[in-house]
């Protein structure tokens, strides 16, 4: 667990350029209790988390993280007040609005996973958009999770694998890992679906119905810090943990 210690400037000559987690995945939390302890509305927290999310993007881009994902959005949160909603439902109008030129001179590619189709009409448009224009990037990918739980992820996918092998053009005896990764909603991601980092900000230390296929040997970092105050420094701090961290992948310590 860390916390955000100001004080520490040169972290990113510590970290190991050659052992940057190449999916970084993020749940970010705190939002609303960063706006309360400022009295102010939540979506005052949400709108200077969509800020945390400019800054992190660029960061993790310049790190060489190949794929940051994002939760943005659950399934879940449909169960918030409408006015909430209403909030999040046009942030990524207003992010793409004012950010795609950055991303594209970033040569940063947009995806989103989720029940696109179930999200209002502009906000719907402003995602394919951002999608179709930053196609050409080949850059990081920032994949948002938008309308996504992870129990729909791995339902669709078995719905998606029974349909094959009831038209009889998938042998029930070869279904695999990867077969199961291919259908998830990351399959797009092939060797990099899987998270080699997932953090969770604002000190709850839960998945809350995120890739929980995918995250099976990720790195899991939790930080007190409440997403909108989320900076360099502290994601620093949580790469510099991973990089402490013994990845054996269930196997034992190879001497090099
Ligand atoms: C959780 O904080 C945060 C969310 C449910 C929304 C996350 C969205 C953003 C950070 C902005 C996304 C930006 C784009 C471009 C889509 P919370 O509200 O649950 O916080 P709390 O636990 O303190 O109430």
């Amino acid at each position: 667990m860390f916390k955000n210690t100001e004080d520490n400037h040169q972290l990113t000559n510590k970290l190991d350029p050659n052992n940057i987690p190449a999916h970084v995945a993020i749940i970010m939390d705190g939002n609303g209790r960063w706006a309360q302890k400022r009295h102010l509305p939540r979506i005052a927290g949400h709108k200077r988390g969509m800020e945390t999310v400019k800054t992190i993007t660029k960061v993790a881009s310049d790190m060489g993280v190949k794929v940051l994902t994002l939760y943005a959005f659950s399934t879940e949160n449909w169960k918030r007040p409408h006015d909430e909603v209403s909030y999040l439902m046009g942030l990524p109008v207003k992010f793409f609005n004012d950010f795609i030129p950055d991303l594209i001179k970033n040569n940063v590619q947009v995806r989103v996973m989720g029940l696109i189709d179930q999200l209002p009409a502009q906000t719907q448009k402003a995602v394919n958009d951002a999608i179709k224009d930053t196609e050409d990037c080949t850059g990081m990918v920032l994949n948002f999770a938008l309308n996504y739980g992870s129990r729909l992820d791995i339902t669709m996918a078995v719905q998606s694998i029974g349909r094959q092998v009831a038209s009889g053009t998938l042998d029930p005896e070869k279904i695999d890992d990867q077969t199961i990764s291919d259908h998830l909603m990351t399959g797009f991601l092939g060797q990099l679906a899987d998270p080699d980092l997932l953090i969770r900000t604002s000190g709850e230390e839960r998945i809350s119905n995120f890739l929980l296929w995918q995250i099976a040997y990720s790195e899991l970092v939790f930080t007190d810090v409440l997403w909108p105050d989320f900076d360099r420094v502290v994601f620093e701090e949580m790469m510099l943990e991973y990089q402490r961290r013994d990845r054996r992948f269930g196997g034992i310590k190879t001497s090099k």
